[in-house]
């Protein structure tokens, strides 16, 4: 049986958890012990970065896997204002073998990430470059 095609969202938000950079990182670890089981299980790929103010996070799957996770996603307390910067077929995966990679603390604002309306490539460029140092993705 062929698999269901591919889709991708890419998005950035605005950060709601406020207080220490620890706090942060505790609040990061909970959102990816939560994500990580549960995308396993839909099939779904991507990473997740964030700086003090900020998410970006890519999600790639099945299309309904993926919209279905994004609108738990934008219920979230934790962010607001999320933008979608991509949402569109995906001829493969670009985190293949990750649930969810940990792209890490980005420090500061990130001019990318912080501009009105972010490109989705370069967004999506940072995304792989710091999930496969973080993680050691393989390079594909
Ligand atoms: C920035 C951010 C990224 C998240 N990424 C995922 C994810 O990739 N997969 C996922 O299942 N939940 C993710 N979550 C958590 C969901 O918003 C939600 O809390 C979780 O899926 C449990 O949903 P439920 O309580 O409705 O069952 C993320 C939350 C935030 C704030």
């Amino acid at each position: 049986m062929t698999p269901p095609p591919l889709h991708r969202v890419i998005y950035v938000s605005r950060s709601r958890i406020g207080g220490t950079e620890a706090r942060l990182r505790a609040e990061i670890d909970a959102i990816l012990a939560v994500a990580r089981p549960r995308n396993a299980a839909e099939n779904i790929t991507g990473a997740l970065l964030f700086t003090r103010t900020g998410f970006a996070q890519a999600l790639e799957g099945p299309l309904a896997a993926v919209q279905a996770t994004f609108e738990r996603i934008q219920r979230d307390p934790r962010h607001g204002d999320v933008l979608v910067l991509a949402s569109e077929p995906a001829g493969q995966r670009l985190f293949a073998g990750w649930a969810m990679a940990d792209a890490g603390l980005v420090a500061g604002t990130h001019p990318l990430l912080s501009a009105a309306s972010p490109a989705a490539a370069p967004v999506l460029t940072l995304l792989r470059d710091l999930a496969r140092e973080a993680e050691h993705l393989p390079v594909v």
